[in-house]
């Protein structure tokens, strides 16, 4: 079978104040009526036979309400991607055994063919045993991303092929950099690069295979021997799949995503996936705006009426009773501010 699982265990710090402690993003309703979290499981359902939700402790309980039929698996501690995805991968083997699995993160807008990518990325998953990535087109050097560079394709034949010549084409993966700065991610988007999509397509027996060779070897081998889960947890490092697993892979390939995509990361996001107003504004949640002589800003909102006078290109936000207003232009920093407030309690 293929099983769908989808990550819902981050905290969404740069969506702050919206994103909190105990209501990260995968739980707001940032792209109409329905959260993110039951948005990706709606699209899981797509192109799977079970969906499994992979989440940290604090999120474990709101889960069913945005994904009701769905398995869920909590990791003991909140250590990133890499950990989680370790334990829900080998909790799926034990549930459903030799399978492909679609790892999916809850924070993407995604239009298009998304299935028809999915599939063909499981069907190469299970027929090389790779690590499958799935590699998006870029359109600017974002920074937030991971970049990745691809070998020489493989055609429906197998033989060789140019990227872009065959539809069904894939490449083995020559070299994974995440997030580089912004002059190397420059460098990347003119090297013909790819953005990696964050999405993941493995048997249980690839990925576990692979992260042997890494930090998390510890913790494959403590759940290998059936230890529980909380001690297998307790000396795991703190480290993305990306950084952990993906970027020392030695059998790794990238297939080239056909659908639209962006990552609701940070605030100026919301500008590229939102339809503006005839100022060039985008509103989110359920605020509303009214503009005098304003233009281009980004308003998100909880049931707010919120009113703009000669300001233009920032992102304004209200939220139960906290407002930001920033630049779009350093959406990114909002990070630092929200793990500063959660230091205050
Ligand atoms: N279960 C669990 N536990 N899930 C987690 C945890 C955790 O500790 N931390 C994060 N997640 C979930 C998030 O909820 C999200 O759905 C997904 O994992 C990805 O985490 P992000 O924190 O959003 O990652 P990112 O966007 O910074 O970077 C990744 O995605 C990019 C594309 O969206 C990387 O894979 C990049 O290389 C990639 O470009
Ligand atoms: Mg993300």
């Amino acid at each position: 079978p293929v099983v769908a699982l989808v990550l819902a265990g981050g905290t969404g710090s740069r969506l702050y104040p919206a994103s909190r402690a105990d209501r990260p993003k995968q739980f707001l309703p940032l792209l109409g009526e329905e959260s993110l979290l039951s948005r990706t499981v709606e699209r899981a359902r797509e192109v799977a036979d079970e969906v499994v939700v992979s989440t940290r402790p604090a999120f474990a309980e709101a889960i069913p309400d945005h994904a009701p039929d769905a398995e869920v698996v909590v990791e003991p501690a909140a250590r990133d991607t890499g950990p989680a995805l370790v334990y829900a991968t080998h909790c799926v083997r034990d549930l459903y055994g030799d399978c492909v699995v679609v790892a999916l993160p809850s924070d993407h807008r995604v239009e298009g063919d998304f299935a028809d990518t999915m599939r063909r990325g499981a069907r190469v998953a299970a027929d090389t045993g790779s690590l499958v990535t799935f590699g998006v087109e870029p359109t600017r050097p974002d920074t937030g991303y991971g970049y990745i560079e691809p070998g020489i394709f493989v055609g429906e034949g197998g033989e060789g092929s140019e990227k872009g010549e065959d539809e069904n084409g894939y490449a083995p993966v020559a070299a994974f950099h995440e997030k580089p700065d912004a002059e190397t991610a420059e460098k990347y988007v003119d090297a013909g690069h790819y953005w990696n999509a964050g999405i993941f397509a493995w048997t249980p027996a690839a990925l576990l295979d692979a992260a042997r060779d890494t930090p998390l070897s510890g913790l494959v081998a403590a759940l290998d021997a059936g230890d529980d889960a909380e001690a297998a947890f307790e000396d795991v490092p703190e480290v993305s799949i990306d950084y952990g697993v993906m970027e020392r892979a030695a059998d790794a390939v990238v297939v080239p995503a056909t659908f639209e995509w962006d990552d609701l990361g940070s605030w100026d996001a919301l500008e590229r996936v939102l339809d503006p107003d005839e100022d060039g504004s985008v509103v989110a949640g359920d605020a509303t705006l009214r503009s005098v002589d304003a233009a281009d800003n980004v308003v998100a909102g909880d049931d707010k009426h919120v009113s703009l006078v000669g300001v233009s290109d920032l992102a304004v936000v209200a939220w139960d009773d906290r407002v930001l207003v920033v630049p779009k232009s350093r959406a990114q920093d909002v990070r630092d501010l929200a793990d500063e407030l959660k230091s205050r309690g």
